[in-house]
């Protein structure tokens, strides 16, 4: 579908996220020439600063994040004059003559406000927007997170910016939800009959969703320790993959029928109490280590850190959906910095046959596994059993590979592409509904309130491993082992 022409007026438009997501974004849909020919991107700054200036900033800053297989100077001029600074204070009602001066009141043109700024500015940006008149029918908000702190934030927000826009104008993010892969398993669930019987307690033993980095905190320690690996991944990016593995087929592909379906399992996670908190959450900050054999500082000793810090950079989860079709079957959270390897995956593993009428010594069983793949390569391995070549009958697991680079030749897109693009055709599935997020932070807010109260420190873990050996044991306790300490040695 061609787009309409759009003014996407970015407030933080000189910031980190800018720069490094959403200008090369717009660069490659520019390339793609799925850019209608006026529309253009104003990047909002409290700067003074000349167009000129803010181009060169762009050169600097904004341009190495294009890859340079893609990078065409014709392009980057193309996109450049599409782009204008406009310097004002977003707190300020009155600066906001500069922005209405910049935008087009064209009711053709679809005008898009996307709030890359703390959360704490969001109801301010939008009470401004509404009283200079750019909140209209027609135009969009695009709050990227942190979307609050916690429920009663979140609520705020929701409250605050709900009394300006619509529903249908709000567009929360959650960059996970862009990912190629995550698409693929709406695709791979509902777009195939083979997996969907097997989707439920009866064949599944058990799900594991792992986001590990290597990265540490670099320099957003100032956002990072007032928030720590639960609100800034587990509340928002794994419980979102979480829903999409465990949600009920939704009647369709529209917005609100899938985050029907999403909010369905949120609100069926197993609620925590002081018992069961204790047991089944882990919570650790990483020491100084060896990240690719390069010795890295612990969480305490970054730069601008507080070298008592109680925040938390791992968190491992066990929870279960409380459904027919999910009831008995633990779902495995974990993410963490600083970890032994870079890697986004979801792993669901069958249950095992219920009687082998195979003999043989030396055949090792496996229960089938399925790992959906979504970072560093995007596919997925399915590990079957098979018989080793040869006399006898020993059997071996083996894995089938399905690469999506390899299998689709396809231009690749980048989460904020995809998302931008649904943000200018007015396409709300992949976007966070008001009671989705709220939900996710009821059930989050119970372990917040749980560390805050809590004398203990987070488990200190080795830079450059998978966490600490608690988290481990979290899941050792039920016969099981993480997906990389159940893989052979290489
Ligand atoms: C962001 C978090 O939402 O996601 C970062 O704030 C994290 O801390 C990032 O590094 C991870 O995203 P991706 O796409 O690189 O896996």
């Amino acid at each position: 579908m061609a787009l309409a022409e759009f003014d996407l007026a970015i407030f933080g438009g000189t910031g980190d996220l800018s720069m490094r997501k959403l200008l090369p974004a717009m660069y490659s849909r520019d390339r793609a020439n799925d850019l209608p020919p006026n529309a253009r991107i104003l990047c909002i700054g409290r700067h003074e600063l000349s167009n000129d200036a803010f181009l060169q900033q762009l050169d600097k800053d904004a341009r190495p994040h294009i890859s340079m297989e893609i990078f065409e100077p014709a392009v980057w001029e193309r996109l450049c004059k599409r782009i204008q600074y406009v310097a004002m204070d977003a707190t300020d009602a009155k600066s906001y003559k500069a922005l209405v001066a910049a935008m087009r009141p064209d009711p053709t043109v679809t005008n898009v406000f996307y709030l890359a700024t703390p959360p704490a500015l969001f109801s301010k940006i939008c009470r401004n927007l509404s009283s200079s008149g750019l909140a209209t029918p027609n135009s969009r908000v695009v709050l990227e997170k942190p979307l609050g702190r916690d429920l009663a934030s979140a609520k705020q927000i929701n409250a605050e910016v709900g009394k300006i826009f619509s529903e249908s104008q709000i567009f929360r993010i959650d960059h996970y939800l862009g990912k190629e892969t995550v698409q693929n398993l709406l695709a791979l669930r509902f777009g195939n009959v083979l997996f969907e019987p097997l989707w439920r307690r009866e064949w599944i033993s058990d799900v594991q969703i792992t986001i590990a980095e290597e990265l540490g905190v670099g320099n957003r320690m100032g956002y990072y320790e007032s928030s720590g690996a639960l609100r800034d991944m587990l509340q928002n990016h794994l419980l979102q993959l979480l829903c999409i593995v465990a949600m009920e087929p939704p009647v369709s592909i529209t917005s609100d029928a899938v985050r029907d379906e999403k909010l369905k399992v949120l609100r069926s996670l197993k609620r925590f109490t002081p018992v069961s908190l204790a047991q089944n959450v882990v919570r650790g900050q990483y020491r100084a280590g060896h990240v690719n054999g390069i010795a890295v500082p612990g969480y305490r000793k970054e730069q601008d850190a507080d070298p008592h810090s109680r925040t938390e950079t791992f968190v491992a989860i066990k929870t279960e959906v409380d459904t027919w079709r999910w009831a008995g079957v633990p779902f495995y959270l974990r993410t963490g910095k600083r970890m032994a390897d870079s890697l986004a995956e979801i792993v669901i593993r069958f249950k095992k046959i219920p009687h082998s009428i195979f003999t043989q010594p030396n055949s090792s069983f496996e229960s089938n596994c399925l790992v959906i793949r979504l970072q560093p390569d995007e596919g997925l391995h399915l590990n079957l059993m098979a018989k080793t070549p040869g006399d006898g009958m020993r059997l071996k697991p083996v894995e089938l590979e399905l690469n999506f680079r390899e299998s689709f030749k396809a231009p690749r897109m980048e989460a904020y592409e995809r998302l931008l693009l649904d943000v200018l055709r007015g396409q709300l599935t992949l976007f966070m509904r008001s009671d989705e997020l709220e939900a996710a932070w009821e059930w989050v807010e119970p372990i917040l309130d749980y560390w805050e109260q809590e004398e203990n420190e987070p488990i200190p873990y080795s830079a450059g491993t998978w966490g600490p050996a608690a988290a481990s044991a979290l899941i050792g306790r039920d016969g099981l082992q993480w997906r990389e300490e159940a893989l052979p040695e290489v």
